[in-house]
């Protein structure tokens, strides 16, 4: 099929039929959280595992951690670094992945963290600096310990290379099936290992983590918080197409681009959507009704319109519904898109849009902040 250039044009859009979070696929209203929990939204989770994900595989035999140390400590004046790795084993083939993190030198323990999915490749001198993409220092300032692991050593982000990590290894079976694990998934998949870490580790309070991952990353971030719910906030930044942004919208980046570009992110069955949006039996707003009744906020950037922003933020107003129709907490996203000026920092739900382009800067973080303190509190407050 060929390529059709991105769609930048509102009028263009076409008119929005969205699947219902709050009806069955037999057709069936869903009012109570009994209802929700134990039938709808085990339908919705396998509605993406099935047609878009794949599989995120639960089962292994043994994980275990261990410290290793292999790089300076650049926030040595205020934080304890941990270099962990975290051998997985299943069927005797292990799988080592490297977790980064940093934790408060002072302050109530234990700490509320923070992990960052890191799709950017680890620098070959072992820095682990990252400045504005992984505020290390501003996270620490504010009590809160901060992990972070680099995707590629879960699984490259390679089209002809990406079962070379924890698919391959411990779960080759997946290959072989047209819902299997593919990168995002097994990103995911990466994050919930660093969430075992984190209930092991006495100085880091696991009730108390904040998932983040920027773009590619933030996919992975939200996927992997809909299948575990040990996650207590969860923030994909402009995550766009097969993230945060409505797929049925067409603006910007499309299911037929992401999937020509990226083939290895996204499950088999996901290529039959290109070109064909109107036929998912599901759209982004309620991958956000997965991560209900735990806290999610979505970040855009004005000039991001790859990530389609407007979709993104539709998708937070339509899918937080949920905390309101199902949990009876009082959600509010009362502006258009086109009015928002300030962040919506609220109980449960939250969204912003900064100016300027694709990234994750210390703007955002600090907004997170904020947000975090809101819905989970700090210790030492
Ligand atoms: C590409 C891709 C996006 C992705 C982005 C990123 O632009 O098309 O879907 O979010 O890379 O990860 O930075």
């Amino acid at each position: 099929m060929a390529q059709i250039p991105p769609n930048y044009d509102e009028s263009k859009v076409p008119d929005l039929i969205l699947p219902d979070p709050f009806v069955s696929l037999k057709g069936n209203p869903i009012l109570t959280r009994e209802d929700w929990e134990n039938f709808r939204r085990p339908e919705i989770l396998r509605l993406f595992e099935e047609n878009m994900y794949g599989q995120v595989p639960k089962d292994f035999d043994d994980i275990s951690f261990s410290e290793v140390t292999k790089s300076q400590n650049p926030y040595s004046n205020t934080a304890i670094l941990k270099e962990v790795d975290i051998k997985v084993s299943r069927k005797g083939k292990t799988h080592s992945m490297r977790l980064n993190v940093f934790i408060p030198k002072s302050g109530s323990v234990p700490f509320p963290v923070f992990l960052l999915i890191n799709y950017k490749p680890a620098d070959p001198s072992g820095k682990l600096v990252e400045t504005d993409f992984w505020v290390v220092e501003e996270l620490v300032k504010q009590g809160y310990a901060t992990a972070s692991f680099h995707a590629e050593t879960v699984a490259p982000d390679d089209k002809d290379k990406f079962a070379e990590g924890v698919i391959g290894t411990l779960y080759p079976e997946q290959l072989d099936q047209k819902d299997g694990m593919r990168a995002l998934s097994a990103w995911a998949w990466g994050a919930m290992r660093a969430m075992d870490y984190f209930e092991k580790e006495s100085l880091i309070d696991a009730k108390r983590a904040v998932l983040v991952g920027h773009s590619r990353a933030g996919k992975a971030a939200l996927w992997a918080s809909a299948n575990d719910t040990r996650w207590a906030v969860t923030i994909p930044n402009e995550s766009g197409c097969g993230g945060a942004a409505l797929s049925k919208r067409k603006f910007g980046e499309t299911v037929q681009v992401i999937n020509t570009s990226f083939p290895h992110w996204f499950n088999d069955n996901f290529k039959a959507f290109n070109g064909k949006e109107e036929l998912l039996p599901m759209d982004q707003h309620m991958l956000v009704s997965l991560i209900a009744p735990r806290a999610v906020y979505f970040s855009s950037a004005r000039e991001d319109r790859w990530a389609d922003p407007k979709g993104e933020y539709l998708s937070m107003k339509l899918g937080s519904r949920v905390y309101s129709q199902i949990y009876g907490k009082t959600i509010n996203f009362p502006l258009d898109f086109e009015e928002l000026k300030e962040p919506v920092i609220q109980p449960f739900a939250g969204y912003h849009i900064r100016e300027g382009e694709h990234d994750l800067t210390l703007e955002d973080w600090k907004s997170y902040m904020d947000f975090v303190e809101m819905n989970l509190g700090r210790k030492d407050k």
